[in-house]
């Protein structure tokens, strides 16, 4: 199978994912509401320190795609979201573009849309140090994202099954690349002792990518229409949510971003309160584009900001590092894990008292 057939395929079974989404384990997420806030929407200031960089929202363009005509198209109006918006953005794995030098237009253009934007390349692991070069060259990008898709390669029907070299590959790409790496799961989240390893490994940002948006795992078995392979649907539901990895994560990890099922700005607003620095939208802003492109896309960035700016003052928060002091209650699907792996609940429903 064509890789650049692969591309498109996950595109347009990750559109049709969108209208029919899982219970989202957003909604066990509860804020205890105190109706003297004292914040004016008007003070609260929305930008984010994540490592080094200042970004102007505190949520992005997730890497998805590239290196088809569809795929380029879609970069394009991405890239001028992200320009009007001051949006970060990152594109999908460049993988395609290094062995095929056809595909980097789809990739290119990106940076001719948006010249002065903050832009992310993406490889996934396993791939060299001078691959992760030639990738942050490609786009002159600010940042490398690299993707764990283990879960992804079991049920890709021409996927790896060989994860017995990724360690070292995370740490020779850590080593070469040009610019600061941001390690990222692709949906299944990235669990306290993977957190661990990867500060560890000197990685100095991390994206959760947790369960409940976009589902690699349905999206590859579908794929199995087209071609053959196993079923791998015995593995439904498998991995963690971008919530749970957030609240258990340790203290000894990357700086930490979220993604995976944001579907409006109250998500947003969850994922930072629980520890996330940014927040990754793929699906939802992928559907935006597909259905009106960037002329659609910026309206809807613009109105995720301000309903943003309003939620937080609404939590009394005048940036989103003051989300730290909400009182949380975790319920549901999202508690039971939370209370296993042994997260202090209490403490989290008590924060804004806290010395
Ligand atoms: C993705 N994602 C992804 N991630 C990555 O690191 N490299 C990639 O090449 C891709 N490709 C890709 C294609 C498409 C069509 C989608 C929708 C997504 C995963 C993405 O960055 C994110 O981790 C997950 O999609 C979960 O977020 P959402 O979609 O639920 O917001």
């Amino acid at each position: 199978m064509h890789r650049a057939a692969r591309k498109d395929d996950h595109v347009r079974l990750a559109e049709e994912q969108q209208l029919r989404l899982p219970p989202s384990e957003f909604d066990d997420l509860e804020f205890v509401h105190h109706a003297l806030g004292g914040v004016s929407t008007e003070e609260v200031e929305l930008s984010v320190q994540v490592h080094r960089w200042r970004w102007p929202t505190p949520f992005y363009v997730n890497g998805m795609t590239g290196g088809t005509d569809l795929t380029g198209r879609i970069n394009r109006e991405l890239a001028v979201a992200a320009r009007e918006t001051g949006m970060p953005m990152a594109c999908g794995s460049v993988s395609i573009a290094l062995d095929d030098p056809d595909a980097a237009r789809g990739f290119t253009v990106i940076r001719e849309e948006n010249p002065d934007g903050f832009v992310m390349a993406n490889l996934g692991a396993g791939r060299s140090g001078e691959d992760a070069v030639r990738a942050v060259e490609l786009l002159g990008a600010d940042a490398l994202q690299l993707h764990l898709n283990a879960v992804q390669e079991t049920a890709m029907p021409e996927g790896s099954r060989d994860f017995s070299d990724w360690r070292r590959s995370v740490a020779e790409v850590v080593a070469a690349s040009p610019v600061p790496v941001v390690v990222k799961e692709v949906g299944f989240g990235l669990s306290r002792s993977t957190l661990e390893v990867l500060a560890d490994l000197g990685v100095p940002v991390a994206d959760v990518s947790g369960r409940g948006g976009t589902d690699f795992l349905s999206i590859e078995n579908a794929r199995r229409d087209l071609l053959t392979g196993p079923d791998y649907s015995v593995l439904s539901g498998f991995g963690q949510s971008a919530l749970a990895c957030l609240l258990d994560a340790p203290a000894h990890a990357p700086v930490l971003l979220a993604s995976g099922g944001v579907r409006n700005p109250f998500d947003v607003v969850k994922a930072l309160a629980s520890g996330a620095r940014a927040v990754g939208v793929a699906g939802t802003f992928l559907k935006t584009v597909l259905d009106g492109g960037a002329e659609a896309l910026v309206p809807l960035v613009h109105a995720w900001a301000g309903q943003t700016a309003a939620i937080l003052a609404l939590l009394g928060a005048r940036t989103p590092a003051d989300l730290g002091r909400t009182d949380l209650i975790v319920r549901g699907r999202l508690g039971e894990f939370c209370r296993l792996r042994g997260v202090d609940l209490v403490q989290l429903s008590q924060r804004s008292s806290a010395p």
